[in-house]
């Protein structure tokens, strides 16, 4: 039995195989706020595990903040943390709130599906070309190719830049693992990427068509506009937010129904679980494993004090499994209705704007697998990428069999 002072839940280490779902088990039924070793803290930061204990935090931003030192899991300096404020991922309401009004207007679900019969035909071609091949990287050929390819039609951008975009969002979320990234290839990356990014939206004003870009750099109906500035600093977000993510979730899929081989064959004779099977997929994978907030006051939860200043460590992964919320959490369940999980986040301002799109392109490509393909074979390794804060197969050697 694992005590409470073997654990610790920011070792980037015990990802590899995954994450230490058990040490997570133990800290919901004995600490569900927990004291946890920091590296770079010597008091150790907060780390929440339960369900409703994640979704208070992340609904609560007046109480735990996004921008007093971002939100990323790492410290940094004032000075870093002031460049990372330009994105509204490391801003809190009222400040977040404009941009974020800005943007949403090309996610709302009905601007989403109008994407459907595009996402369709994209889905097929990849297919069409994994079939071909029959043995790949699954990684590479399908999880990659479909979030890159959907990311570049909603911005606009040129389909010979796709592999630019791919190498840049890489190194910059890869940035926590010196395998996949490392710090300068990072920073390289961001500014490669925000100079992209000007001239993109440069280009859209001088000649606007009818794309999110175009929308996202002219005025709304009130005159309000982003700024440059903020227009660089939301296509680098989204451009990371949205195609590492999307692509875990698929791999990971993959990954799970070759664990759960009934609930393929459920897919399969009833293809409209799509939908649900991408939700759990979500649920599953927990992509985005954490967010990191900062306590703006003394506050009690889950029994401990957190004091103002303090950090704190909202664990999706472990909140996607707790027995209290989800029947039998360890099992993958492409029915699973009701499905509260808190994959894009557990509601309040920060909720994924993406989430729309990234449930479409899971539901569409795992449609287009289940119709098309009899089996997905796993033929070798599956590495992960070491990290707390996103959850990753990078490589799937895989043998893709047709109906
Ligand atoms: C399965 C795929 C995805 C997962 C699991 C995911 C997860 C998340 C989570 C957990 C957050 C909240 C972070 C926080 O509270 O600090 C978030 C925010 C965000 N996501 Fe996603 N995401 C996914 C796909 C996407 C896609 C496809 C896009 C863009 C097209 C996107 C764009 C964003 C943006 C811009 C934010 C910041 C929102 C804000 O600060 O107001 N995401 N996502």
């Amino acid at each position: 039995m694992t005590t409470l002072d073997q654990i610790d839940v920011f070792d980037q280490e015990r990802y590899l195989d995954g994450a230490p779902y058990a040490d997570f088990a133990v800290l919901r039924s004995q600490a569900p706020v927990f004291r946890n070793p920091d590296p770079q803290l010597p008091e150790g930061h907060w780390a929440v595990t339960r369900h409703r204990d994640v979704v208070h935090v992340a609904r609560e931003p007046q109480l735990f903040s996004s921008e007093r030192k971002g939100s990323q899991p790492l410290e940094f300096d004032e000075v870093a943390i002031d460049v990372q404020r330009r994105m509204m991922i490391h801003q809190d309401p009222p400040k977040h709130s404009r941009v974020r009004t800005l943007v949403s207007r090309g996610f709302t679900p009905k601007v989403v599906e109008q994407l459907r019969p595009d996402i369709e035909r994209e889905c097929d071609l990849i297919v069409d070309a994994a079939l071909e091949k029959g043995e790949l990287d699954f990684v590479e050929a399908v999880a990659a190719e479909l979030p890159l390819v959907v990311i570049a039609e909603v911005m606009g951008i040129p389909r010979e830049d796709r592999h630019r975009i791919f190498a840049w969002s890489k190194a910059i979320a890869g940035e926590s693992d010196d395998e996949h990234g490392g710090a300068e290839l990072t920073r390289q990356a961001v500014v490669d990427m925000s100079g992209y990014a000007t001239e993109l939206g440069t280009s859209r004003r001088r000649c606007p068509v009818d794309d999110i870009v175009t929308r996202m750099v002219s005025a709304d109906d009130k005159g309000n506009q982003l700024t440059e500035e903020e227009f660089q600093a939301f296509f680098i977000l989204m451009t990371v937010a949205g195609n590492e993510t999307t692509r875990y979730s698929i791999a990971g899929g993959v990954e799970a129904f070759a664990q759960f081989p009934g609930q393929w064959a459920r897919l399969k004779a009833e293809p409209g679980l799509a939908r649900s099977a991408a939700e759990e997929i979500v649920r599953w994978v927990s992509p985005t494993k954490v967010f990191r907030r900062t306590a703006t006051a003394d506050v009690e939860l889950g029994g401990s004090v957190i004091k103002a200043g303090e950090k704190v460590m909202a664990h999706i992964t472990s909140a996607n499994r707790d027995e209290t919320v989800f029947a039998d959490p360890d099992v993958f369940d492409i029915g699973r209705n009701p499905n509260p999980h808190v994959g894009f986040g557990g509601g309040g301002p920060h909720f994924c704007i993406g989430k729309h799109l990234a449930v479409l392109e899971i539901e569409l490509m795992f449609a287009a697998l289940a119709r098309r393909v009899d089996r997905i074979e796993i033929t070798g390794p599956t590495p992960r990428l070491r990290s707390y804060q996103f959850g990753g197969i990078v490589g799937m050697p895989a043998r893709v069999v047709p109906a």
